[in-house]
């Protein structure tokens, strides 16, 4: 089979890659993905990196079975984890979400006072300020682990009272640094934006890394030559490790198209 034909590979813990898949298919609406989402043992925030880098290598040879010719970390836990080690061990192509991320925020920003929320294992890995700080190292960042959203947007709960009061306490504290942009460096919170909005104001821009790694995708797909030649419409398959229902149902609301086939998987066979 042609290379370039063979699908993109998405990896996430659960549902919040769709936020990057989703642009993908925007972008590059020709390319055929392969998502797996790890929703047995999400959440990967709170776990050490021991753990994050097993299933991270699990999700990766997955993925690699697929046949796939490129593959995403759409998940910021794993990209900060361990990143350079799936990228020395795997024989195609693998891009995270943390540089997109940090381009995007320095993109963003006019008085360089940004914010970074994500889970404890991204904040502690202090991936984004790194990152931030190569592309410019006069922006001050104040960052914040925000555990509980990933369980919010895993259960559906994006808009109601529990979301905002949730947000409400994570981010007082961040609204009191009087930054003008916040990172939303996770790939689960775009799911929240709406909420998150509501409680930092409209003076505060929200960013995230899915449209720039859709972007990256796009740029390494043009530079290896890469991109799909085949016309056939592009199929899209969903791989979860558990819970479908949950998963088909609040990832439809968020992507607006239907997610078929969705199948379940044990990354560790
Ligand atoms: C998680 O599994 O805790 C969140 C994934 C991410 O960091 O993007």
């Amino acid at each position: 089979m042609d290379v370039r034909n063979k699908p993109i590979g998405v990896f996430d813990s659960g549902i919040g890659g769709l936020t990057v898949a989703g642009e993908i298919m925007k972008l590059l609406p020709k390319e055929n993905i392969v998502y797996f989402g790890d929703t047995a043992r999400v959440p990967y925030g709170p776990k050490s990196s021991e753990v994050v880098t097993q299933f991270a290598f699990e999700g990766l040879r997955f993925l690699l079975g697929k046949d796939v010719k490129l593959i995403v970390i759409a998940c910021n836990t794993v990209s900060a984890t361990c990143l350079d080690k799936l990228c020395a061990s795997s024989p195609v192509p693998v891009i995270g979400v943390i540089e997109p991320g940090a381009r995007a925020a320095v993109a963003a920003t006019e008085n360089q006072v940004v914010g970074v929320i994500g889970t404890e294992r991204t904040i502690k890995s202090c991936a984004y300020e790194r990152a931030i700080h190569a592309l410019n190292k006069q922006i001050k960042i104040h960052s914040k682990a925000c555990p509980l959203f990933v369980p919010l947007v895993e259960e559906g709960w994006l808009e109601n009272e529990a979301a905002f009061y949730t947000a409400k306490t994570y981010l007082e504290s961040l609204k009191k640094q009087g930054i003008d942009t916040l990172v939303l460096a996770c790939t689960h919170y775009p799911l929240l934006k709406l909420t998150l909005g509501k409680v930092m104001g409209e003076t505060v821009r929200l960013v995230d890394s899915a449209w720039e790694t859709a972007r990256e995708v796009q740029r390494i797909l043009i530079d290896k030559n890469l991109k799909r030649q085949d016309n056939s419409p592009a199929f899209y398959q969903y791989f979860v490790s558990d819970n479908p229902e949950k998963f088909v149902q609040v990832g439809e609301n968020f992507l607006k198209r239907p997610i078929n086939p969705i199948n379940v998987i044990d990354p560790q066979i």
